[in-house]
């Protein structure tokens, strides 16, 4: 798109004149000077000077449509509408009301802060102003309700890879869909479905990702147990760099999910693992397990050997790792 922000952007830190805008836009010069005191207004710090024009220097580290989509290379995802708000109650809310009103495969929902940030199993997801990342994607994948599952995973393993790439932090995956940086959760993601009759007639994929936290800014409650890839690393990464990671690996891994399978995401989700081989306890809806995790099957659900030797297979659940057990552990 032959915006002015993008002839700023690419001589970014020359001088480029008003009447070269001009002439390069097809605008008058007036026009010119009032998009660049909005594109300042946004945050955009641009430079000007009556004699030399103006010189673009730094983008907002706000989270703006036109900003994600530069040098995005997917076809579908992000592609069409980008909805970003100041504020939302949920993103998983205000997708799945667009989704309802038939908004498109695609479509993408972000908020700087979310004052209800809904996480699995019924619990909150701290979500403060600019330090976090809060997005929601819609799918309409045309598969059956049993197999929605693969898209939790397809998703947590897109997310780990744009954190591991991007924030260069060894991650792991606890499942079903938690992203561990050591012992500290960094991100997380919360699938909610539609179905009708048989089919799913679409998904809401909402992704959480502690970015620039420091450990003091968590609620007590969750200060041990939560992490920011600050936290984490000391380094300030870009949250639109970041945003656009997890959108290409996210199309990617989709794409290979309906046309090849759940095989290859499968080996990727193993190869991500921090549980696989542990010894864990798995609180689930049915009780408590004490096993060691063994596997995840096609249908996305954890196999854990109890110390009987059965072969248990869990569908939801929170997973503890007992520290310092590999698995195959005696009694605790
Ligand atoms: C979890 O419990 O691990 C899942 C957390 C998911 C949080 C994200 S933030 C964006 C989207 N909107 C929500 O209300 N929740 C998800």
């Amino acid at each position: 798109m032959n915006t002015l922000l993008t002839q700023l952007k690419i001589r970014k830190g020359e001088w480029i004149s008003g009447e070269a805008l001009s002439r390069e836009m097809g605008i008058s010069r007036t026009a010119v000077w009032k998009q660049i005191r909005g594109l300042k207004a946004r945050g955009y710090s641009i430079e000007a000077s009556t004699r030399k024009g103006y010189r673009f220097l730094t983008a907002p580290d706000l989270l703006l449509s036109e900003e994600i989509r530069t040098g995005l290379e997917t076809r579908v995802f992000g592609r069409g509408d980008i909805f970003c708000f100041p504020e939302a109650d949920s993103t998983n809310n205000r997708a799945k009301a667009l989704a309802e009103a038939g908004a498109p495969e695609g479509a993408l929902v972000l908020a700087e802060a979310q004052s209800g940030g809904r996480g699995r199993r019924g619990r909150n997801w701290f979500s403060p102003a600019g330090s976090g990342i809060y997005m929601s994607l819609i799918l309409r994948p045309g598969i059956p309700p049993a197999e929605a599952a693969r898209i939790t995973l397809m998703s947590s393993v897109a997310v780990a890879e744009a954190v591991a790439a991007v924030a260069r932090l060894d991650v792991k995956i606890k499942w079903p869909n938690d992203v561990l940086a050591g012992a500290k959760k960094i991100a997380g993601i919360l699938t909610e479905i539609s179905t009708e009759m048989d089919s799913v007639n679409y998904v809401v994929v909402g992704i959480g990702i502690n970015v620039g936290h420091r450990p003091a800014d968590f609620p007590p409650d969750i200060r041990s147990s939560a992490g920011s890839i600050f936290s984490e690393t000391g380094r300030a990464v870009s949250r639109t760099e970041l945003i656009r990671s997890v959108i290409t690996l996210f199309e990617s891994h989709y794409f290979e999910l309906k046309t090849r399978g759940f095989q290859n995401i499968r080996i990727k989700w193993c190869g991500l693992s921090g549980v696989l081989g542990r010894s864990v306890v798995v609180e689930s809806p049915g009780g408590r397990i004490r096993g060691t995790a063994e596997s995840i099957d096609g249908d996305g659900s954890l196999l854990v050997r109890n110390r009987s030797g059965v072969l248990k297979r869990l569908f939801s659940g929170d997973v503890f790792i007992e520290e310092g057990r590999p698995g195959g552990g005696g009694k605790k």
